[in-house]
């Protein structure tokens, strides 16, 4: 190992807890030489063994202007165009020229860092959420600070908890619809609430979207985050939208007051001009890659509605099996309690039969050779019981990951 002193180059940004424990190491082995392991948490679309149109979405890719390079910070108009249309489908009006493709969503938090917030700044980001702003601000050199979102309400954003976390330091608040992991929706009640808040304390709002055509119930009412008077970003892309993150294809839309949108999109555009991203031929092949949506999302959809059903119906089933040799003991079981999401791609347990989450996810892997995210690691508090757990998985593989979990949990202490 290189001691500091000999090379003292390295940034602080890295002084971060490594996640290379025990099960980081397990988890490798099993990779590498287990053939009998299952994956509760893949969540990569590409591996879960979807049917992709692959030849039709290679040849799109093989445009003859693919070879021809002719920036545009804001991204090729006829990109742009293909994403405007694909709001216009939703019914909303979001037009090309507020439009900006970045590679990821990461990215898109990123340049929305470097355009509103100075070292130090602060960002506030949804608890239980998606653990990447994490490091997103680590790596912007900002902080950041968590809200609740309340478990008791579907998930909705507690706002006295929210308002008591707002700073002069604050810039942006994060909100995640569906939100990652727990599949709530961002309501319009919420959204007006949120808009005002941000108004009164000089925040801006950026909404990351990219599983909203991921919800369960269709007759939910949506938010428009196209004609704003308060800074609204909204971020999607098409590794969700297309299951195809391996294409790197995001984008940010900007909403605001005329004259601070002018301003905001001149900066949006100087950052995006630093880094010009996005390679050609994807941007070149977006119109057709669109016109597989509906066709790989209604397998998604599929899987996660059968998925939904599974999971009822094993954890239900449970209820009426006998913990191993002792007869009765069905009764004395801690309930283990499914959270339906509204929407989004992952499924959350509780139980207390896994209050210490961490240590359970380790025996699971160990013994059963499973693996599901503890809670925690999504901010749920330590010792609330809470897991996480994909729901693109195939369905036998999920079925048989569970049975495997329920009978580890069955004979857990
Ligand atoms: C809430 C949320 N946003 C964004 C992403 C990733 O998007 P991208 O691949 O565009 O960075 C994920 C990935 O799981 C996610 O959960």
């Amino acid at each position: 190992m290189i001691g500091p002193e000999e090379f003292p180059l390295f940034s602080q940004r890295f002084e971060f807890h490594s996640g290379e424990n025990e099960l980081y190491f397990l988890v490798k082995q099993y990779k590498e030489k287990e053939e009998n392991w299952i994956d509760l948490t893949l969540s990569n679309p590409t591996k879960a063994r979807l049917v992709y149109p692959s030849e039709a979405i290679l040849h799109s890719l093989s445009k003859p202007g693919g070879i021809e390079y002719d920036p545009n910070p804001k991204g090729i108009l006829s990109a742009r165009e293909t994403v405007s249309l694909y709001y216009r489908e939703r019914g909303l009006d979001l037009l090309a020229e507020d439009l900006f493709l970045v590679s990821s969503s990461s990215e898109a938090y990123s340049y929305l860092i470097k355009l509103l917030c100075d070292p130090g700044d602060q960002l506030l980001i949804p608890s239980p959420g998606y653990p990447l702003f994490e490091f997103v601000s680590m790596m912007d050199s900002v902080d950041f600070d968590s809200y609740q979102l309340e478990e008791g309400s579907d998930w909705k954003i507690n706002f006295s908890d929210l308002e008591s976390k707002i700073t002069s330091k604050t810039k942006i608040v994060f909100v995640v619809s569906p939100n990652n992991p727990t599949g709530n929706i961002l309501s319009p009640e919420e959204f007006e609430k949120l808009k005002a808040l941000a108004k009164k304390k000089k925040f801006a709002i950026v909404i990351d979207e990219v599983f909203i055509d991921y919800v369960e119930d269709p007759s939910l009412p949506r938010i428009d985050p196209s004609h704003s008077d308060v800074p609204i970003f909204t971020v999607n892309g098409i590794s969700k939208i297309l299951a195809l993150p391996q294409m790197k294809l995001s984008w940010i839309h900007v909403s605001g007051q005329a004259d601070w949108k002018s301003e905001c999109k001149e900066r949006l555009e100087i950052i995006a001009d630093t880094y010009l991203s996005v390679g050609t031929p994807i941007q070149l092949a977006l119109p057709e890659l669109f016109q597989w949506r509906k066709m790989i999302q209604g397998q998604v959809q599929r899987r996660i509605q059968r998925n939904l059903q599974i999971i009822e119906s094993q954890i239900n089933g449970m209820r009426e099996t006998e913990v191993a040799g002792v007869p009765g003991s069905q009764k004395d079981l801690p309930k283990i309690r499914i959270q339906n999401p509204q929407g989004g791609w992952y499924s959350i347990l509780r139980s207390d039969l896994w209050k210490e989450e961490e240590e359970f996810c380790l025996q699971l892997l160990k013994e059963e050779k499973v693996l599901i995210h503890s809670g925690p690691m999504f901010g749920f508090t330590e010792g609330s019981g809470f897991l996480v757990l994909s729901l693109i998985l195939e369905n036998d593989v999920l079925e048989e990951g569970l049975n495997r979990l329920i009978r580890f949990a069955n004979r857990y202490k």
